[in-house]
């Protein structure tokens, strides 16, 4: 019996090694350990030995069929690992020899400031809020207070879609959406990107960002809007910024203002950044118009706000030393490819 044993595991050995398909190594599964496999012959001639004989011999064949069954296993697994090689390689689709891809994609540098921003303005209490790039010309103009035909649309002129839809001149153009979303009191910043008609130069895109933010509440005063303003700029920067406010006209706040940050490179002296003016104008701002209040639904004998129109390819550009705004949206991985979160 022990003979037979061997020969039959001797035999296994020698056929695993030869297997090569998948089918080919199921036969030899069922030809070893299926009913009338050879390991399950040997397991019934048992029938006919000794009590001690039947212990010793069931002991062997059971660490044969273990062998077994552990050798198919395993050769199972190699030959789908080696059969899925063979049909890459087949494959002209793949060279599965080339090297891998070492290299992680970065973050756009606006990307990157818009997220800092965000997870400031969060921990203030504000929501984030997205819009879309295509919005109605109500949205972006009426709702706003520049009715059809003010002066102030040539200052932002856009596509205008067959729809009657246009491509959003700015942040803004969510305005009305979001007051009717929250109501009053609501605090929220919602960033995007804006399209104008503009004479392309190294400070001046068709297409950019915003991120415009809105707080409305009972007593909300300028003393709220530069409070923010200031914390956000003293976070961006790493340290305290001092802002001035200039009166700037906008139809959707009164008072409008223009805020300018003293410069963070020079501290005022004056220097390339700042064009040696020592301030540099950043964030558009002012009280929310009660006009668009009302239009959003919000009573604006109760309730008042602020709005600012924070420029984010601006800021990123200053964050990052970035002289041509045209690089932005250039897709060149050379130059885009080096920033990184601060
Ligand atoms: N939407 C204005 C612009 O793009 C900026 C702005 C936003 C001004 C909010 C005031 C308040 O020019």
């Amino acid at each position: 019996m022990k003979e037979q044993i061997e020969k039959v595991k001797q035999q296994f050995q020698s056929e695993i090694a030869q297997v090569s398909s998948m089918d080919a190594l199921e036969a030899m599964r069922v030809a070893y350990l299926g009913k009338k496999g050879s390991v399950t012959e040997l397991l019934k001639g048992l029938k006919s030995l000794s009590v001690d004989e039947k212990k010793e011999m069931g002991r062997y064949i059971n660490e044969l069929k273990a062998h077994v069954s552990e050798h198919i296993a395993e050769r199972g697994a190699q030959l789908k690992t080696e059969l899925e090689e063979a049909r890459l390689k087949a494959d002209k689709r793949y060279d599965i020899s080339l090297p891998c891809q070492e290299t992680m994609g970065t973050l756009h540098p606006i990307t990157i400031v818009q997220r800092e921003l965000e997870a400031i303005f969060s921990s203030m209490g504000f929501a984030v809020e997205d819009f879309s790039e295509v919005v109605t010309e109500y949205n972006n103009f009426e709702a706003v207070n520049i009715p059809k035909h003010h002066p102030a649309r040539d200052m932002q002129d856009t596509y205008y879609l067959d729809n009657g839809q246009v491509l959003k001149t700015h942040t803004s153009a969510a305005q009305n959406a979001i007051l009717r979303k929250y109501g009053a009191p609501c605090r929220a910043i919602f960033p995007g990107r804006c399209f104008r008609n503009e004479a392309l130069d190294a400070s001046h895109e068709t297409t950019f960002f915003q991120m415009e933010g809105m707080m409305v509440d009972e007593n909300i005063s300028i003393s709220n809007l530069i409070y923010f303003m200031e914390t956000m700029l003293s976070e961006v920067f790493k340290k305290e910024i001092t802002v001035r406010l200039r009166p700037g006209f906008f139809p959707f706040v009164e008072p409008g203002f223009e805020l300018d940050i003293q410069c963070p490179f020079c501290g005022g002296k004056g220097c390339a950044t700042c064009k040696h003016g020592g301030w540099i104008e950043l964030c558009p701002c002012g009280m929310i118009h009660p006009r668009v209040l009302e239009m959003g639904g919000v009573d604006p004998e109760r309730y008042t706000g602020f709005a600012f129109g924070l420029g984010l390819t601006r800021l990123a550009m200053m964050q990052f030393g970035i002289h041509d705004i045209r690089m932005l949206n250039s897709g060149n991985l050379k130059a885009l490819d080096q920033f990184v979160m601060m």
